[in-house]
């Protein structure tokens, strides 16, 4: 089971040691993000931690970060599984998905502040990329709706707080909630938008889902905690946001209203341009007693935000392979978790049943997803250790024979194709069909018998232990 609120999901990563209190006053203009980018740019994944900044200067209000994407370990907490079952639990999630509760009374509502009383400087929004970014970003869930059908979006989109009361978010165009928000202006009415801050674990992480229009991440939330999300009314714009979130802002955007965002350390690992985006002018915050401020780690790959977009977009990728598709022969997704789930690398392990159909299911999958590279490789490959990726690629994959080039793709961040000035940007796409097509021949590893009876051989001897890792698992089981 997940936890049901951000509080229980980091009192029980603490207990396990995933997470570390600094009790030390940290400025929130440049020290939590320049410790957490210590952590993501020196610290092997194994050893990272969520950061719970218990004093922030001039604020009652404490920071966390990186909490729910440290590693696989915190994510798989936030999931409530074991960090194998993380795809089953999306397949599960989106087989079941559960509408949400709407509820009249909310723990993010014990405070509300609206009018004049609305300054964003009373939460602790931190600067991402200290001496670069324009300003404090909020990088958190974003909650709008679609003027016509009534059905929600959720969607992490960074906002620039521009000043007490107005912020510049970057609804990027195409992008589900900048869709939903232009039903409303385009009609010449204002649209309502919120931003909810240290949701429910499942929230968060069925947020950044890529999902078509119209279906709303809440229900997909819904299916991870295996019971409907509560959801209360917005003290001043028509939507509904998590009851049990600690923070939210509410936000109107007004027709034509606009002014420049950025820059901003992307996750690409460069700094994004200065471009137009719609002005938010606030009308409320709201919040718990006590709240605790959530922000996502971003910028400079890996990331919180590499971790949980890709892990959560792998799972998704998987069901829609299988379920969406019928392309049951795919038994594994994983996308590179150093580069963020909406560009990265898609690794896809298949038993292919006629020829060339992992190159055809590579292709569905650079056609579906966002994803820059698709490598397909077959069931006998671990598809989470690089080391046997590779094998695959230098002995099955011949490149003249075996790449699939997909060119023209418009990619919003793409460093390779986009100039620091400019978000045109024409790119490209590759797929990588790594499974194998001709007899080879058996393994060059003696028998899994011989191997075994080494094992115990080794064991008597007292060599120094070890952990069988998956890839000489596979490797012997079919020597
Ligand atoms: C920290 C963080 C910041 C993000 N910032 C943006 C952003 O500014 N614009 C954007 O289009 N996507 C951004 N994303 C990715 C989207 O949240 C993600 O692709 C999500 O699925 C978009 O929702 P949608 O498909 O419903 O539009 C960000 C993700 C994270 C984790």
């Amino acid at each position: 089971m997940t936890h049901r609120t951000m509080r229980d999901f980091l009192s029980a990563v603490e207990k396990k040691g995933l997470l570390h209190r600094i009790a030390r006053p940290v400025d929130r203009m440049w020290e939590p993000a320049a410790l957490v980018k210590w952590m993501y740019q020196a610290l092997p994944a194994e050893r990272r931690f969520g950061m719970f900044f218990e004093k922030v200067l001039a604020s009652d209000i404490p920071i966390v970060t990186a909490a729910l994407g440290a590693n696989t370990a915190t994510y798989a907490a936030a999931l409530g599984v074991e960090p194998d079952g993380i795809n089953d639990a999306w397949v599960k999630a989106c087989r079941n998905p559960i509408p949400p509760k709407v509820v009249d009374k909310a723990p993010c509502q014990e405070v509300v502040i609206t009018g004049k009383d609305v300054r964003l400087s009373y939460l602790p929004i931190p600067v991402w990329t200290p001496g670069k970014d324009k300003g404090a970003y909020l990088t958190t869930n974003t909650v709008t709706r679609d003027h016509d059908t009534g059905i929600q979006n959720m969607g992490v989109y960074r906002s620039m707080v521009r000043d007490e009361t107005n912020v510049v978010s970057n609804l990027g165009p195409g992008r589900n909630g900048f869709v939903n928000t232009l039903t409303w202006t385009t009609k010449g009415k204002v649209a309502p938008i919120a931003w909810v801050i240290a949701a429910p674990p499942a929230v968060h992480l069925a947020t950044v889902a890529s999902l078509p229009y119209g279906v709303d991440e809440i229900t997909l939330a819904g299916g991870v905690m295996g019971e409907a999300v509560n959801m209360v009314k917005c003290k001043t714009v028509d939507l509904l946001v998590p009851a049990d979130a600690e923070i939210i802002i509410e936000g109107e955007i007004h027709p034509g209203e606009t002014d420049m965002e950025g820059p901003f350390g992307e996750f690409a690992g460069y700094m994004g341009p200065v471009d137009r985006r719609p002005v938010v002018r606030v009308t409320a915050i709201t919040h718990r007693k006590n709240p605790i401020y959530y922000g996502y780690t971003s910028q400079m790959p890996p990331s919180e935000s590499t971790t949980i977009q890709s892990l959560t977009n792998a799972g998704i990728l998987f069901n829609a392979l299988r379920n969406r598709l019928g392309e049951v022969s795919v038994t594994d997704v994983f996308i590179d978790l150093t580069f963020g789930g909406n560009m990265g690398h898609a690794i896809i392990a298949m038993k292919p049943t006629y020829p060339a159909h992992s190159k055809k299911v590579g292709r569905l999958v650079a056609a579906m997803s966002s994803v820059k590279r698709v490598t397909v490789v077959d069931e006998d490959v671990d598809i989470r250790d690089h080391t046997h990726i590779e094998w695959a690629m230098n002995s099955r994959y011949n490149p003249a024979r075996d790449t699939v080039l997909i060119d023209d793709v418009y990619v919003r961040i793409d460093p390779s194709a986009r100039s620091a000035t400019s978000q045109n940007t024409m790119s490209s796409k590759v797929v990588c069909d790594a499974t194998l097509k001709v007899d080879a021949g058996p393994f060059s590893l003696p028998p899994k018998e011989i191997m075994m009876k080494a094992l115990d051989l080794w064991k008597e001897i007292g060599l120094p232990e070890f952990e069988i890792p998956k890839r000489a698992k596979l490797r012997i089981d079919r020597s």
